[in-house]
């Protein structure tokens, strides 16, 4: 039930009817115990600055996540913005801390690379294709190269967009090979969909056809649970990860970020 000392954890976004943050984190919440409650806020980008001075002045919000479109306008708005959050220039969780400042960190690219090693992914060397230079397409390059893939091939629609986040991304990880490439996913071990298509029913990001069987193919967009990419995909006979692993296998470390604990 929430009393008076129940403490605030938000999810900020616009539009924000879509997010499942709150069903997630309530369902949490009840299971372990804990004395809290996740809200959707919805704000527009021309009020989101004064939305975020507003949380940040109760003194019962222990913090919030951040999605589209804010999450590369969260980065000013931060007291301090720490890890991958910094190098990506964009932010997902934010924890308010007790004097009131605001910490920023993306978990994007973490929970994307849980997911993969939650389902005994190795990714020490691989070779990986990377379609997407958005914010989805940074957070999981970015991510992966940390993990210590050996390569990675990025292709996005806007050449600019990929040869800058190759750049960047080499810059931070010299020992991952990056390069900007034409959209042909052959010969890679995992190939990602990053960017928005696939969101409709029948729009296929990437053309499976001539992957080997044992290429792993993976998706960011959640809705649908199974996009034309990935239902092409399983009918070749080839493993999967659905988007909805990004979201749940970083829940643990915003939780972590918050200082979220369950009673003793
Ligand atoms: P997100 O935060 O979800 O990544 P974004 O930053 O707007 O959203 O990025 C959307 C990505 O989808 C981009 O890589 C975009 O390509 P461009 O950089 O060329 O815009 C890609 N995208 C969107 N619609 C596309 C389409 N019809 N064909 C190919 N790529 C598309």
């Amino acid at each position: 039930m929430i009393t008076g000392t129940t403490r605030l954890y938000g999810i900020i976004g616009h539009p924000i009817g879509h997010v499942r943050v709150p069903m997630t984190f309530n369902a949490r919440f009840e299971r372990d115990g804990i004395d809290a409650v996740s809200l959707p806020f919805d704000a527009t980008p021309e009020r989101f600055s004064a939305a975020i001075r507003g949380l940040q002045a109760l003194e019962n919000l222990g913090g919030f996540v951040v999605t589209a479109p804010h999450k590369q306008a969260m980065v000013a708005l931060c007291d301090e913005v720490v890890g991958e959050a910094r190098l990506v220039g964009a932010v997902n969780t934010v924890r308010r801390d007790p004097d009131s400042r605001l910490v920023g960190e993306l978990f994007d690219g973490h929970g994307f690379v849980r997911g993969l090693q939650a389902a005994g992914r190795d990714l020490a060397g691989k070779r990986i294709f990377l379609f997407g230079a958005g914010g989805a397409g940074h957070a999981v390059g970015f991510a992966l190269a940390r993990a210590g893939v050996g390569a990675l091939t990025i292709h996005n629609r806007t050449t600019s967009k990929a040869d800058d986040l190759a750049r960047r991304i080499q810059a931070a990880y010299p020992g991952c090979r990056v390069e900007v490439a034409a959209k042909d996913p052959r010969g890679c071990d995992i190939v990602v969909n990053a960017t928005s298509v696939g969101l409709h029913d029948d729009d296929q990001s990437i053309d499976v056809g001539g992957l080997a069987p044992s290429t792993l193919v993976a998706e960011v967009i959640m809705k649908p649970e199974k996009t034309a990419l990935l239902r092409a995909a399983e009918a070749r006979g080839l493993a999967i990860q659905q988007g909805r692993h990004m979201l749940d296998c970083q829940m643990d470390l915003m939780f972590d970020f918050m200082r979220i604990e369950a009673p003793r």
